[in-house]
Order: structure tokens, then C-alpha cells, then sequence
């Protein structure tokens, strides 16, 4: 298993003959999404959906029922439980009339954002979930910046349209105004006396009138579909539904943006949807036009240039480290975004970072928490090999000439800890647990010199990283810990001569510490201080994130 070292075998032999037919077949029909959504608009509802449509599963609220089973059982979950978040982000893969879809499931609490942020540079396409009373809130907002600035497609999905909500020429205008992006509406709600009865796909002309099935959504919803040219439609529809649906129409055609797909590629149009995750009334349209529009894999920047997925050569990054899925197992998986080529089982490829070749052995897909074994895996796919602390946020694997990905982002922590074991004796297993945790991206570990030895000071993005961190010690590593938050903040990495960078790091208001790497971090008291030290101290170089 795992992913040993292996220096005397040859790197990337068994990539040299992909079938490249094939190749770009599995390309195109590809499509790796994710959900960016404000807490409640319904990201796990519909989520369950997409996978009712999918065949993944039969009757939707079984992935409900699924993590209810999980909360009793595992430790791990016993978090989730307590604070009612979810904490994690999974990979549901499945498939759908012919294209095969990765759904990176991101964390819903603000407090995670950068697990959040780092699971969207994996994906090709985000889906914006809006509730139709709401429209953009403060999350959406955030998640948003982080697509427009890797110019991601959005397509944006009102959702809750069963329930009387804002109106939607109101919403449109709202979200172009909010977060400066285009919209064209590529389907419109269908009302009869004030009821959300079907959608108008506007790019196929066709109105779908859907039917309530009784049983609150669990199976899918039937539609009737009649074109907008069918002189049928208004018996179909009723005539009052109709003629509202007219008027909305020219108001769209005349005062709406076009559809031009290169800007919805681009991320400066989002196609806009209605409709509701619980009953199911406009998701199949939905789900259809995202599949069709969506872009399938692109290249990936590199610092050798953009990575194309047609080239032959197995290439991919590393963007998640989970530890402790499986509290019985105590293992440590990667998640793996495949760049390029074909990924056989037990392949073995380069690992840039050591320079190193590594078998990938035993990869697995991922359905939320159950795991399968896969033989195979192409541009787009979202695996998960087991580690035994080798790799780490951001590694590249595969390719040649010291190939490395760009742009997974990082973040400089906004709060800091010192960090002590409540228990003594159990100072290994805290040490173990501490550096776990901050290389799977948990949060991040930085050492203060002190002079009873070194002193770990976690540095955190969110407060609730700090509970999470204290948790997983305690569950995991049997590692009970106490955290005293700090005053000092606002850290800042320096470069130049290193008295210079000493004199600097130690003055008045600031503190010296290092960072996993050794190098040299201050943080300062307060922002009065970081700026005094800015104007300054014009000696040293200071970074917000490592240099
Ligand atoms: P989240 O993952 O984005 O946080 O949202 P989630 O799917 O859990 O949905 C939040 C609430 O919104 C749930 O209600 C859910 O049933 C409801 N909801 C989701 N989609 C729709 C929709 O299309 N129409 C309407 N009317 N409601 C929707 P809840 O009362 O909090 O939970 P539950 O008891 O219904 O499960």
C-alpha cells in the first residue's frame, strides 16, 4: 500500500503509451464542480439531488440519514455533531447521461475558508447556489472573489423557488450590481397563480411543467416539456401562466444580456437558473445545460508553462490532506488533482518537491465517505492516495524538469495560540499530532524561543480552527491541549541581512518566532505597530505570506 519510495525504478514509465483517443474522450466528458453557497441556501439538499439524478443513490435523504448513521459512530464526526458544521470537504464522484462528474463538497462554516479556498483551485467550474429570498450573502460573497480571481465559470442556481421569494428580475439585478458579474437567464420560473409549476430553458426553447410527486422530493420530479413555439402551450400551461411567461420573456430579450459562451468560460457571465433542490422542480434542466456548458479539464499553469490534460504524461497536485478519515485506520489521506494523462493503480511517478519517485498504490475515489478502489483515473478526477507524511499541500506529482503547479493559495494566519500539552506525559503524541495536523493544512505551527526550550504557537485563520485542532489532538493522538490565545497578531515574514531581520523581529511591540521551515515570522501587538514598522524599518523585506 501507500506510497513508499522507491529510488531504484525508473519514474513515469507506465503513462508512455495512453491511448490518446481515449485520452481526450475521458477528457471531454468530464466535468470537476464545486458548490459555493452561504450556509442553509440548501448546498446539501441539492447536493443529494444531483446525485438522485446521477443513479448514486435511490431516494434522496439518504445522505442525510447517512451522516446521522456516521455521527453515532465515529469519533471523528463527534465534532460535526456538537457544533452542527461540517468540517470537512469529501469528493462524490458519479455519473450522469454519459459525462462523469467530480463534486468537491467544501466546507460549509466561514471559520474553514481555507480548506474552502484551496478545494476550489481543484475545481473547473463552480455552481452558485442562491436562496430566492436571500440572494447574495456574506459567504457566497467570499467564495465568489476567490472564483472571479482565478476567472472560474460560474453558474448561478436560484434556489427554494417553491416558496414565494424575491422577484427574479430583483435577483438578477441584485447579484450584477452585488458582485459585478453579467447574468443571462437560462431558465425562468414558470408561475400559476403565484406557484412555481416549471422552467422555461431559454436556450433550448422549451418549457418544462413539472408534477409533484407526493413524496417531498425524494424520487425525481416528472416534467412534461412542450416548446415555446407549440401552439399547445397555452392549454398546457393555463393562460394566465402564459401570459405572464410572454411578458417576462420580451422584458429579458430586450433588457438581458446575450448568451455568449466565451464570457461564461471566462467567468464574466454566469448563467442563471430557478429552481428547488427539495421538490426537484427545475434541477434536471439545470443539471442538463450545466453538463453541456461547463467546461470539461483546462491546462493548468505551471512554472514551465500551462500543463495541457491531452499530454500523455501523468501529472497532478496535491490540494487536501485528510488525516484520521478512518480514526480505527489512523491514516493520512492526499487528494490528488489530475492535471494530464492516464493514473494507473501502483504507478509511479515523480515527486517534484524531493525530486524522488513514489508508487502511487491503492488510490480510491471517494462517495462522501466510503471509499472504492480504482485501477484508473483521467484529467479532472479527484483521487485520494494514501500518505505516510510525505507529501503536502500544493506537492506536484508527475512530469518531468522539475514541473510544479501554481496558484494554490496561502494565507496568513489572524489569530495565534500558544500551544501546551494539559498532560505531561503526553508531550510525543502531542508533538506527533501538532505537526500532523499543521501539514495537512489543519492550521499552521510556528516556534517561539523561550527559555525553557521551544514553544509551539498555532496560527489560525478562523477561531474554530483552534477548537478543531484541540479536538483532533484529543481523539486522535490522545493528546489533550491547552490553548492561550495571544495578543500578538498581524505576522509578517522577513527577508534581508539576518542582523537586520534580528534587530527588526525583536523591537518594541513584536515577537519573534519561526515558522516550520525556520524562517523568521514577527507578529505585532497591534496594527499600530505593524504599520510603524512598515514605514521604518526599510532594511528588511516584509511578506504577508512565507516568501
Ligand atoms: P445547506 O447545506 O446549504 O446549509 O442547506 P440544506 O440543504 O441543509 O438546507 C437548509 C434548509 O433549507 C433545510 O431546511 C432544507 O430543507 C431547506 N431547503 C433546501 N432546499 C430547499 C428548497 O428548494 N425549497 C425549500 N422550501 N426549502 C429548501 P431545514 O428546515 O433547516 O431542514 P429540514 O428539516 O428540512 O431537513
Amino acid at each position: 500500500m501507500t506510497d513508499a519510495v522507491t529510488p531504484e525504478l525508473p519514474p513515469d514509465q507506465a503513462s508512455s503509451d495512453v491511448d490518446e483517443t481515449r485520452l481526450s474522450r475521458e477528457i471531454s466528458r468530464r466535468r470537476t464542480f464545486a458548490i459555493i453557497s452561504h450556509p442553509d441556501a440548501g448546498k446539501t439538499t441539492l447536493t443529494e439531488k444531483l446525485l438522485l439524478y446521477g443513479g448514486a443513490i435511490h431516494l434522496a435523504g439518504s445522505v442525510k440519514a447517512r451522516r446521522a448513521t456516521r455521527h453515532a459512530t465515529s469519533d471523528w464526526m463527534k465534532l460535526e455533531q456538537e457544533r452542527g458544521i461540517s468540517v470537512t470537504s469529501s469528493v462524490l464522484q458519479f455519473e450522469f447521461m454519459g459525462y462523469q462528474l467530480n463534486l468537491l463538497d467544501t466546507p460549509g462554516h466561514e471559520d474553514f475558508s481555507e480548506d474552502t479556498y484551496r478545494t476550489l483551485v481543484a475545481a473547473d467550474s463552480a455552481i452558485m447556489l442562491l436562496d430566492n429570498r436571500r440572494g447574495v450573502e456574506e459567504r457566497t460573497r467570499q467564495l465568489f472573489d476567490v472564483c472571479k480571481m482565478r476567472r472560474t465559470p460560474i453558474f448561478t442556481l436560484v434556489n427554494k423557488c417553491d416558496r414565494h421569494g424575491e422577484d427574479p428580475l430583483k435577483l438578477i439585478q441584485d447579484v450584477e450590481a452585488d458582485l459585478g458579474i453579467d447574468c443571462y437567464a437560462a431558465t425562468w420560473p414558470v408561475f400559476e397563480n403565484d406557484v412555481f409549476v416549471g422552467v422555461y430553458d431559454r436556450l433550448k426553447r422549451e418549457v418544462h411543467l413539472f408534477e409533484r410527486s407526493g413524496d417531498r422530493g425524494a424520487t425525481r420530479a416528472d416534467d412534461t416539456i412542450v416548446s415555446i413555439d407549440d401552439p399547445q402551450l397555452i392549454e398546457a400551461m393555463g393562460e394566465s401562466a402564459f401570459d405572464r411567461l410572454m411578458t417576462d420573456i420580451e422584458l429579458l430579450d430586450a433588457a438581458g444580456h446575450t448568451y455568449e459562451h466565451d464570457r461564461v468560460i471566462d467567468g464574466s457571465l454566469t448563467p442563471v437558473f430557478f429552481g428547488s433542490a427539495l421538490t426537484n422542480f427545475g434541477i434536471e434542466p439545470f443539471l442538463r445545460e450545466f453538463l453541456e456548458l461547463a467546461p470539461p479539464p483546462g491546462p493548468r499553469e505551471s512554472n514551465l508553462g500551462p500543463v495541457a490534460p491531452e499530454r500523455s504524461d501523468f501529472t497532478g497536485f496535491v490540494f487536501k490532506i485528510q488525516a484520521n478519515m478512518d480514526p480505527k485506520h489512523r491514516d493520512r489521506v492526499a487528494f490528488l488533482r489530475i492535471v494530464s494523462g492516464h493514473f494507473e493503480a501502483g504507478m509511479q511517478v515523480v515527486h517534484q518537491r524531493t525530486g524522488k519517485p513514489m508508487r502511487l498504490a491503492s488510490p480510491q475515489q471517494f462517495m462522501a465517505r466510503d471509499r472504492v478502489a480504482i485501477e484508473d483515473a483521467w484529467p479532472g478526477d479527484v483521487i485520494g492516495v494514501m500518505d505516510r507524511g510525505n507529501l503536502r499541500i500544493g506537492d506536484t506529482l508527475g512530469g518531468d524538469g522539475k514541473l510544479e503547479f501554481q496558484g494554490i493559495p496561502r494565507f496568513a494566519p489572524e489569530h495565534f495560540a500558544r500551544a501546551t500539552p494539559a498532560d505531561p506525559m503526553k508531550r510525543k503524541q502531542f508533538d506527533i499530532g501538532l505537526r500532523q495536523l499543521t501539514e495537512e493544512g489543519a492550521a499552521q505551527v510556528f516556534f517561539a524561543e523561550t527559555s525553557a526550550g521551544s514553544q509551539p504557537i498555532v496560527g489560525a485563520v478562523g477561531q474554530l480552527q483552534f477548537d478543531v485542532m484541540a479536538f483532533r489532538l484529543e481523539y486522535e493522538y490522545s493528546a489533550p491541549c491547552k490553548f492561550e490565545k495571544m495578543n500578538h497578531r498581524w505576522p509578517r515574514w522577513l527577508t534581508g541581512k539576518p542582523a537586520d531581520v534580528e534587530r527588526v523581529a525583536t523591537g518594541l511591540g513584536r515577537m519573534k518566532v519561526y515558522d516550520h521551515k525556520g524562517h523568521v515570522v514577527v507578529l505585532f501587538q497591534d496594527q499600530w505597530a505593524l504599520r510603524r514598522a512598515l514605514q521604518h524599518e526599510t532594511s528588511v523585506q516584509f511578506h504577508e505570506t512565507a516568501p
